[in-house]
């Protein structure tokens, strides 16, 4: 098997896949000023497998799909069980805002589903409604039991820190990590143009985990499981679950990027920081063969740069995380 290695020998094994630019919520930090794609615009599951077929015989073995909120769209687990099937896919995981999770947990970990990340911003169900739109911190809470339960685990919960808007919250996520398991993630607030929370200004990884220090005791470095993420892991000392800290804007963790994007409209897309797009739909549906899906993959691959330049104040403008999914 060949395989996909960028311009600065990062190995590229791991494959994010938005399905919908759609969602049942609309928070602050992400709602789109776009319209929706239309049924055409997005690929069909068909499409996304010969994609992935493609991707995988360049050695591309994780897979995560993303939205959007991948559950909105209709049978999302026929897809996984159409990309469990793919010779060298070794694990698909999904990014979702729990919302429809209590439903359907069960047949996405029959379909091949291994885990879940979930976005949970607030604990309070007034507070989550401010910053998603919705009345549903219920459901996202039971999405996230179901989840445990059949074994779509470890469960992560994202919690993108909002300045003077959730920070309050920090101590009692971290908590959840001693009272109920959770391995709990803080992410840092990235100032899209385009959403409504930019300027708000930033709580940092290094102020977040002063505060949980400050309140909870030491943290204690925690290993990861396999694989090379942007989160760096800690423990409370006692705690069943872990503490991740992802500083999307103070921490350049580009030195370790292993991945790359499928926007739900058929481009390719090198970073999640960077407007550079490849179009596979239109070669996709003029009949281009597995091996030259290969190459534009690959051609992607090398189109990916050192680094991003967030914390500079480079903003990527073109598209909301709606719509490159997260
Ligand atoms: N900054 C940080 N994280 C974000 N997400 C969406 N928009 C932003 C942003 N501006 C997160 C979601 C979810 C994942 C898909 O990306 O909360 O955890
Ligand atoms: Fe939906 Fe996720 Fe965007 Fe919130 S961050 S509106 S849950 S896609």
């Amino acid at each position: 098997m060949s395989s996909l290695v960028d311009s600065f020998s990062r190995r590229i094994d791991y494959m994010r896949i938005s399905v919908t630019d759609r969602c049942d919520l609309r928070c602050i930090y992400c709602a789109s000023r776009f319209e929706a794609y239309s049924h055409d615009d997005i690929l069909r599951y068909e499409e996304i497998y010969r994609v992935v077929q493609s991707a995988a015989s360049l050695g591309v073995t994780k897979i995560r799909l993303t939205g959007g909120e991948p559950l909105v769209r209709l049978y999302l687990s026929n897809l996984v069980r159409m990309l469990a099937g793919v010779p060298g896919i070794e694990e698909i995981s999904m990014t979702t805002n729990g919302t429809l999770l209590a439903r359907y947990a069960e047949e996405l970990k029959s379909a091949g589903l291994k885990r879940v990340n979930v976005s949970l911003d607030s604990l309070k169900p007034g507070r989550f409604f401010e910053i998603t739109g919705g009345n549903k911190l219920a459901d996202v809470l039971a999405g996230i039991a179901a989840s445990n339960r059949v074994g779509l685990q470890p469960v992560k919960i994202n919690m993108v820190v909002l300045k003077g808007i959730n920070e309050d919250e920090i101590i009692d996520f971290a908590r959840k990590t001693l009272t109920d398991g959770w391995h709990v993630r803080y992410i840092e607030h990235m100032p899209f143009e385009n959403s409504t929370s930019q300027g708000n200004g930033l709580v940092s990884t290094a102020e977040i985990m002063t505060r949980i220090e400050e309140k909870l005791g030491k943290l204690v470095p925690h290993k990861p499981e396999a694989g090379n993420g942007p989160a760096r892991y800690y423990k409370l000392p006692g705690a069943n679950g872990t503490l991740g800290f992802i500083g999307a804007v103070t921490e350049c963790f580009c030195a370790g990027c292993n991945r790359f994007r499928l926007t739900a409209d058929g481009k390719l897309r090198p970073c999640l920081l960077d407007d550079d797009e490849i179009d596979i739909k239109e070669p996709l549906r003029r009949g281009a063969t597995t091996e030259e899906l290969a190459q534009l993959i690959q051609s992607a691959a090398s189109l990916k740069r050192a680094q991003h330049h967030l914390n500079e104040g480079d903003i990527p403008a073109g598209r909301s995380m709606r719509q490159i999914g997260g």
